[in-house]
């Protein structure tokens, strides 16, 4: 097993708009982010990605890139980056930035050049005359992950373009080496500045089938069986690899409805090798048919059954990735865990999934327990992705505007894009003036001041447990995985085991129950040594509700 700096990360991530107002505009920027900087680094943690901070419209909220050599006026100035990432690496923080490559917005001078037919970018974009008599219909029946239909007119250009995701957001054209090359020389602007890698977003869908052949008819996403993956993706990742070559740097790349056998194409060590790691989500889909619209609630069982997939189909060939949010995902003790028994159930669920082999990944706000937001109807929404979704469930006639609506507010992104709470002051302290997204009224009692003072809160174990998760990584980040009680709904238990005899033994109930402990009581050795836990003190006869612990033994 290799074993490399990035693999032992435990990385934080910022979606700026939300985590701290420097200059009272009500928008999260890089001000804000560097008078934070202490704050991050009392986390444990060793990097922070950032979402782009790039110039962009902001219809999908920075993954609509403008231009990849400039930050967001909104954000600040490319000297506020700079001082960013000198305080950073001066904290011993690396510095993750995302590459949306897949595509551009279409207010990108090359979208614009392109649209206009200058030869010289004509061919950046993925371009398809109209069909039927009057040219007027889609070139073939491609959904965009954003329902609806992946195709949109252009009257400039007399043409259709590809958009797999918002309307504003055009598919590069990969093929075109010209843009590969582009590609790769936005790459080398940022590594020269000394940023330790990329987030690649999703990087999987770059390289289309020749011909746009029709998809299979499906309700939602027809068609990527053509693009996920297509057919040249490895040797553009390939291509794009080579860059690092000359950098110290890693390569994350995301992967929508990856699966582990198909994962080692991109991640296995060794000649070939295109992305370091990945961003799958299986594990994300345990409280839902396929997709969070259509919620289902918890299922352990599922989420186990994902994690061990992952842990043993990974193990000794290839690195994988553990997070449990991030700005596409509503925040998890709401999905996964109880609002109610808030710390407890939050406990739990960074316990059961930090020591997982794995670089491990903490979201903003996650840390402190931060929780969905009570949308009350429409108005309250500002995510494309929410809309297209009501959009497409309402074309099924399958489901009621109430049902809907409480699908969306469930699953919808916003929810994670609340600003981040940081004291009980007006606004959370996010902002001294107008916060441009609502602040969660919970912040009164949900917030990073309170859990600072506060020995037993969420904070201060994520702390712990990040410490801890470094203080044994050879158990924890690079041991071997072996679980126990496989079958329980509402128990899970395994157990870590290093090269160094170090064994990690993690044992949580993730139910509201009280549980029997006998089947934890029957593996954790006698003489092991309680690391951490959600309530204090030992394991007993019977796991109260989210009750977690880790044992250590060493050798
Ligand atoms: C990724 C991003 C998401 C974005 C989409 C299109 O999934 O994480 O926020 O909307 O790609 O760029
Ligand atoms: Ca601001």
């Amino acid at each position: 097993m290799q074993k490399t700096w990035f693999r032992e990360l435990s990385v934080y991530q910022i979606w700026p708009r939300s985590f701290c107002d420097g200059n009272g505009d009500g928008i999260g920027d890089l001000k804000g982010v560097l008078g934070k900087l202490d704050y991050i680094k009392s986390l444990g943690v060793d990097a922070i990605w950032f979402s782009p901070l790039y110039a962009s419209p902001q219809k999908d909220y920075g993954y609509d890139i403008s231009d990849y050599r400039a930050i967001n006026p909104e954000y600040g100035t490319m000297e506020d980056f700079k001082a960013v990432l000198d305080g950073a690496h001066a904290r011993g923080l690396k510095v993750v930035m995302d590459l949306v490559i897949n595509h551009t917005s279409d207010q990108h001078e090359w979208f614009k050049k392109s649209a206009a037919g200058d030869p010289k970018y004509k061919d950046y974009y993925i371009w398809r005359p109209g069909k039927g008599k009057d040219g007027k219909r889609p070139p073939n029946n491609w959904q965009a992950t954003f329902p609806g239909p992946a195709w949109q007119w252009n009257e400039e250009r007399g043409e259709y373009y590809l958009h797999l995701f918002a309307v504003e957001q055009p598919d590069l054209n990969h093929d075109n080496p010209a843009v590969r090359e582009e590609v790769k020389s936005i790459m080398r602007f940022w590594l020269d500045m000394g940023v330790d890698g990329f987030r690649e977003d999703v990087i999987t869908y770059i390289s289309k089938r020749e011909g746009l052949p029709n998809g299979f008819p499906t309700p939602v996403m027809c068609g990527q069986e053509h693009y996920s993956p297509g057919p040249n993706i490895h040797n553009y990742l390939l291509e794009y690899r080579q860059v690092l070559k000359d950098y110290d740097a890693f390569q994350l790349g995301e992967a929508p409805m990856m699966t582990p056998k198909n994962a080692l194409k991109y991640i296995k060590e060794g000649e070939g090798q295109q992305l370091d790691m990945m961003f799958q989500f299986q594990h994300m889909s345990a409280d839902c048919f396929v997709i969070s619209y259509l919620p289902t609630g918890f299922s352990l069982r599922k989420l186990k059954k994902v994690f061990r997939r992952w842990q043993k189909k990974m193990y000794g060939v290839a690195w994988n990735t553990n997070y449990m949010e991030n700005h596409d995902q509503p925040r998890v003790i709401s999905r996964y865990g109880s609002e109610e028994m808030r710390t407890e159930s939050g406990k739990a669920i960074a316990t059961i999934y930090t020591f997982l082999s794995g670089t491990h990944f903490v979201y903003q706000g996650q840390e402190i327990g931060m929780l969905n937001y009570p949308f009350k109807d429409w108005n309250d929404i500002v995510d494309v992705a929410s809309f297209c979704a009501k959009d497409l469930m309402e074309k099924t006639h399958l489901f009621s505007a109430k049902r809907i609506f409480r699908n969306c507010a469930y699953a919808s992104r916003d929810n994670s894009r609340t600003p981040v709470q940081w004291s009980a002051e007006e606004n959370a302290g996010f902002t001294t003036g107008t916060p441009w997204f609502h602040v969660n009224p919970n912040y009164k009692e949900i917030n990073v001041a309170a859990e600072d003072g506060d020995p037993a809160s969420l904070l201060n174990y994520y702390r712990k447990i990040i410490a801890l998760r470094k203080q044994y990584k050879e158990a924890a980040v690079y041991g071997r995985y072996k679980e126990y009680a496989k079958c329980s709904g509402k128990l899970y238990v395994y157990e870590k085991i290093g090269d160094d005899g170090t064994r990690l033994f993690v044992a949580a109930n993730m139910s509201r129950k009280t549980v029997s402990a006998a089947p934890v009581k029957r593996v954790i050795p006698k003489g092991a040594k309680r690391l951490a836990g959600t309530y204090d003190g030992s394991l007993a006869g019977r796991m109260r509700p989210y009750e977690a612990h880790v044992y250590l033994v060493e050798k």
